[in-house]
């Protein structure tokens, strides 16, 4: 891809699980020898989305307690330290749960910019306080949407989908209209399926061809 020609990358990549990822449509690996190995693999990776990032164009990296705390050091280190944005909290309700700690029901996306000149659009949501009630309030950094559950009908089948609500609403704040998106770890076609309805050009890859071809059916119907 050319230098500089990307306004909003958005990557959920393997996150180190250290097992396969199986779905009723599909499966992925995501395991690696170690989490020095995970990084290493990621690194290069991180490098050219920097590359392809407009001077105006972010990065929004998806990732979970496994990775989050190497992956902020990584991109400090990439887009450097004064670009980091925000630490996003998805809180997505189901499982996690044991009777050991604290059950585990959030993922963590990193939002660096290239530079200090980006965008941002702020998302609006239903006010929770008595004083405010009805009214809609600038979205904080945690994230309140549900994940997929078995009856949704937005499921494919493909491990790991995330919402359509969670990509749409990432992709208004954090991409001007008419702004290009990418995402290089597909999967089912999320981000690309967003990007479309909400009339941004997009561009997107997967190692799987099952991913590719489940995001072309997708594609195909919006
Ligand atoms: C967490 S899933 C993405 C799920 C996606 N966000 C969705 O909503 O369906 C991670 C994806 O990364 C892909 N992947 C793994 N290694 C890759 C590589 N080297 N290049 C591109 N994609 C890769 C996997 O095939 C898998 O589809």
């Amino acid at each position: 891809m050319p230098n500089e020609s990307v306004d909003l990358v958005y990557v959920d990549p393997p996150f180190n699980t250290g097992k396969s990822q199986q779905g009723a449509a599909a499966k992925y690996e995501d395991a690696w020898p170690t989490m020095e190995a995970y990084i290493r693999w990621i690194r290069p990776r991180v490098e050219q989305v920097h590359r392809v990032l407009k001077p105006t164009g972010s990065l929004l990296l998806h990732c979970d307690w496994r990775g989050s705390h190497h992956l902020r050091l990584l991109l400090d280190d990439v887009f450097g330290p004064d670009r980091f944005v925000n630490e996003l909290i998805w809180s997505y309700g189901l499982g996690g749960s044991s009777p050991r700690r604290f059950a585990r029901k959030h993922d963590t996306i990193l939002f660096y910019s290239r530079t200090d000149v980006y965008f941002f659009q702020p998302p609006m949501v239903p006010a929770t306080s008595a004083r405010m009630r009805g009214q809609l309030k600038k979205a904080g950094d945690i994230l309140d949407i549900p994940s997929l559950n078995n009856m949704a009908a937005e499921r494919t089948g493909y491990p790991t989908q995330k919402p359509l609500a969670l990509l749409e609403m990432l992709i208004s704040a954090c991409c001007p209209e008419g702004g290009r998106v990418a995402d290089f770890c597909c999967g089912s076609g999320t981000t690309l399926i967003a990007a479309k309805r909400l009339g941004r050009p997009f561009v997107g890859c997967d190692v799987s061809d099952d991913a590719v071809r489940m995001t072309e059916e997708r594609l195909g119907s919006v």
